[in-house]
C-alpha cells in the first residue's frame, strides 16, 4: 500500500511511516517529489483543517492515498493568533525567531497567558471517498522569555505544566509522547487502519 505525504521532510515521512506501520504493516510511505507530484501547493485555507485538505487532495492527485498536515500555536488572549499563520506570523515565511519575538511583544502585559499548540491531519482519498480528518492538541502557557534551545519554533516560550519546563528544554521524545503532531497522527493512523479493514 502506497501512502503520499504532501511534505518534502524527511523527518515527517519517516515519522509517519514509523506510526503508520503499526497499524498497515505493508505501508509505503512516499514524498511528493518520490510520487512525481510537481509544483507548489498554495496553503491559502483560514483553519487548520482546509490547510491540510488542500495538501491531502494534492498529494492525492498523484493516484495514491494523499496525507497532508497543518499545525501551528493558538494564544488565547491573542484570539487564537498566530493560528494557520503560525510559520510567517512576523511577515517572513519560517523565521521562527522574528516569529516567536512578535508573540512575545504581543503577549506583553497579558496575564492569560493560555496557549495550545494544534495539528490537523487530513486524507484524501483518489477515488474520491470521504476524506479522514483527525486533530491533535497540547495545551500549556506562554513565558515571557525563552526557556531552553531545544526543539523548533515557538518551542522555548511553551512550558507545558506536566513537565515543568518548556518543549524547548524537554528532550525530543519526551515531547514526542504529548505532542499535538504524535496525538494527530496517532488517531489518524488508527481510523485509517480501521478505513482500510472495512473496505476489506
Ligand atoms: P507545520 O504546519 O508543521 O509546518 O507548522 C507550522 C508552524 O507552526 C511552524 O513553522 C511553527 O512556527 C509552528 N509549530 C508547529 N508545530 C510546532 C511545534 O511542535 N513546536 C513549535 N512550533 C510549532
Amino acid at each position: 500500500m502506497k501512502i503520499v505525504l504532501a511534505s518534502h521532510n524527511q523527518k515527517k515521512i519517516a515519522e509517519l511511516r514509523t506510526l503508520l506501520g503499526e497499524y498497515i504493516p505493508d505501508v509505503e510511505v512516499l514524498s511528493l517529489a518520490d510520487a512525481g507530484v510537481e509544483g507548489e501547493i498554495v496553503e491559502d485555507g483560514d483553519t487548520f483543517e482546509a490547510n491540510a485538505l488542500i495538501k491531502a487532495r494534492a498529494a492525492a492527485a498523484s493516484g495514491y492515498i494523499g496525507v497532508g498536515d497543518d499545525s501551528g500555536l493558538c494564544v488565547e488572549a491573542l484570539d487564537g493568533a498566530p493560528g494557520v499563520y503560525s510559520a510567517r506570523y512576523a511577515g517572513e515565511q519560517g523565521d521562527d525567531e522574528a516569529n516567536l519575538d512578535l508573540v512575545l511583544e504581543n503577549m506583553k502585559g497579558k496575564s492569560d497567558r493560555r496557549a495550545a499548540f494544534v495539528c490537523c491531519i487530513a486524507c484524501a482519498f483518489p477515488d474520491g471517498s470521504d476524506p479522514i480528518v483527525c486533530h491533535g492538541r497540547v495545551d500549556g502557557e506562554l513565558l515571557e522569555a525563552r526557556e531552553g534551545k531545544g526543539g523548533f519554533g515557538y518551542d522555548p516560550i511553551f512550558y507545558y505544566p506536566p513537565f515543568g519546563t518548556t518543549f524547548g528544554v524537554a528532550s525530543a521524545e519526551q515531547k514526542n509522547t504529548v505532542s499535538h503532531r504524535a496525538r494527530a497522527l496517532a488517531a489518524f493512523a488508527k481510523a485509517l487502519g480501521e478505513r482500510l479493514t472495512q473496505e476489506k
